[in-house]
């Protein structure tokens, strides 16, 4: 196991994380004496127009995946409408390999509870859900007893400290669905509704909830808020890129020494968080990983010294996403992987559009089938034509997400499919696993 030197432990910028080791991190006693609730006061005594304004200034992009200017969608909610204004927080957390927002909830549930009660102030809303996946039963335990001390502390409910804004939070449990991560589709199962995206324009900021305007953003895009509100714009902007700002919280799984969460500037490479991590784990070394969960393309060892940031993993062919990098060594095969991940997508897909819903269910099946050791030379074309299909055509992301590992393992790794193919690589499915393949 490696130990990292000094210059790359600098990399290291805990401030989401940094009360996470803290004894009875998540009680808001220890909230309370480590900053906690102060930015609150500081944003109580602002005008809401300028918590808007620091937001845009510090460059805060969505930590939820599509990396959106976080001040310039709170900017989007009209003002003065009569309507009333909502904010939803996304703690869906589906994306595999993303391990982020959970623990963020679990260790530390006031920083979002904080974020929640300034971000609703800034965009007048008097009433903010957060939707957690539904097997996150801990993490959900931990939030509700959260919100609930921040009610008998005077923190949320009627004339918060005495300010005169009132604020109503929910903590909603969903079912557990990928696509109810989709905001539309989240926006729909809030209301009680089955889960599916919805047709936009309009958009949420006009019509979200319940018809009304609504800021949907993610854990660690509202767990931002309170230190950018207490170190300010410029503060925040000392840590990342130009235009990837402030710090991100890089989960690392797979074949790696110390899987865990790494806090660190944005822009950090993997060979620096490889680094930290202790390095590959005996015995393997690195051969393909995912900079940002399964729904980016992959990259592969020659992209190690990649800026972890948004313009630089776009920049190399693939996307930042959540952050999700999942590790995998010369003893794993990108074939079989980009099939369990398909598996996935057809589970998931919630079947409202035929790209998706029939171009995953027939992707897994061609996966069987070479896999198996019956794959021919054009099924490899089926799949290219059949992805070529899915991206950009289908209603939302999730489709496009499922061609990511598809097309990027065959740019990288076609051998791999033809070693199958023409019999140098043993199956790895049975015939019994092939009902349906043909
Ligand atoms: C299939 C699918 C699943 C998604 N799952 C999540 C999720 O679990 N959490 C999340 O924050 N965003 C998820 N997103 C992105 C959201 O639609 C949305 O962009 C995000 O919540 C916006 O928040 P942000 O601006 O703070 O990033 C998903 C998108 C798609 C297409
Ligand atoms: S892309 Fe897939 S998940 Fe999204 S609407 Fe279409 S079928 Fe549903």
């Amino acid at each position: 196991m490696t130990t990292p030197r000094p210059e790359t432990l600098a990399k290291l910028t805990p401030v989401l994380t940094k009360r996470w080791l803290s004894p009875d991190a998540w009680r808001i006693g220890t909230y309370e004496q480590l900053d906690g609730y102060a930015a609150l006061r500081k944003a109580l005594k602002a005008h809401p127009d300028d918590l808007i304004q620091l937001i845009k200034d510090s460059g805060l992009r969505g930590r939820g995946g599509a990396g959106f200017p976080t001040g310039l969608k709170w900017g989007f909610i009209p003002q003065g409408d009569g309507k009333p204004h909502y904010l939803v927080v996304n703690a869906d957390e589906g994306e595999p390999g993303t391990c982020k927002d959970l623990p963020l909830m679990t260790h530390d549930p006031h920083a979002l509870v904080e974020g929640v009660i300034i971000a609703s102030y800034a965009i007048r809303a008097s009433r903010a859900y957060i939707y957690i996946r539904g097997e996150a039963v801990h993490a959900a335990r931990r939030l509700r007893n959260a919100v609930q001390e921040a009610y008998d502390k005077g923190y949320l409910g009627r004339n918060i400290l005495g300010s005169g804004y009132d604020l109503e939070l929910v903590v909603h449990s969903g079912a557990g669905a990928y696509i109810c991560g989709e905001e539309t589709a989240l926006l729909d199962s809030l209301e009680g509704f089955r889960g599916q995206p919805r047709l936009r324009p309009p958009f949420p900021a006009t019509h979200g909830l319940y018809a009304s305007p609504t800021v949907v953003n993610n854990v660690g895009t509202i767990a931002s808020v309170p230190p950018i509100v207490l170190g300010g714009a410029d503060w925040w902007k000392t840590m990342g890129t130009e235009k990837s700002s402030g710090p991100m919280i890089y989960s690392l799984s797979g074949r790696v020494a110390n899987p865990g969460q790494y806090e660190c500037s944005m822009g950090v490479t993997l060979r620096e968080l490889l680094e930290l991590a202790g390095g590959m784990q005996p015995g393997h070394n690195l051969r393909f990983w995912t900079p940002g969960g399964s729904s980016t393309p992959l990259l592969a060892a020659e992209h190690l010294d990649v800026p972890l940031d948004f313009e630089g993993v776009a920049a190399a062919g693939s996307i930042l996403g959540t952050t999700a990098t999942q590790i995998f060594s010369d003893q794993d095969c990108p074939v079989y992987a980009t099939y369990r991940w398909l598996e996935f997508y057809h589970h998931e897909s919630c079947g409202k559009c035929t790209p998706c819903r029939e171009g995953n269910y027939w992707m897994v099946r061609v996966y069987r089938r070479i896999l198996a050791g019956q794959g021919t030379h054009e099924d490899l074309d089926t799949l290219l034509d059949t992805c070529d299909n899915i991206l950009g055509r289908s209603f939302c992301g999730l489709g496009d997400g499922a061609t990511s590992s598809v097309t990027s393992s065959l740019k990288y790794f076609k051998q791999d499919y033809l070693d199958y193919i023409e019999g140098r690589t043993a199956p790895k499915l049975s015939d019994k696993q092939l009902v349906g393949a043909h």
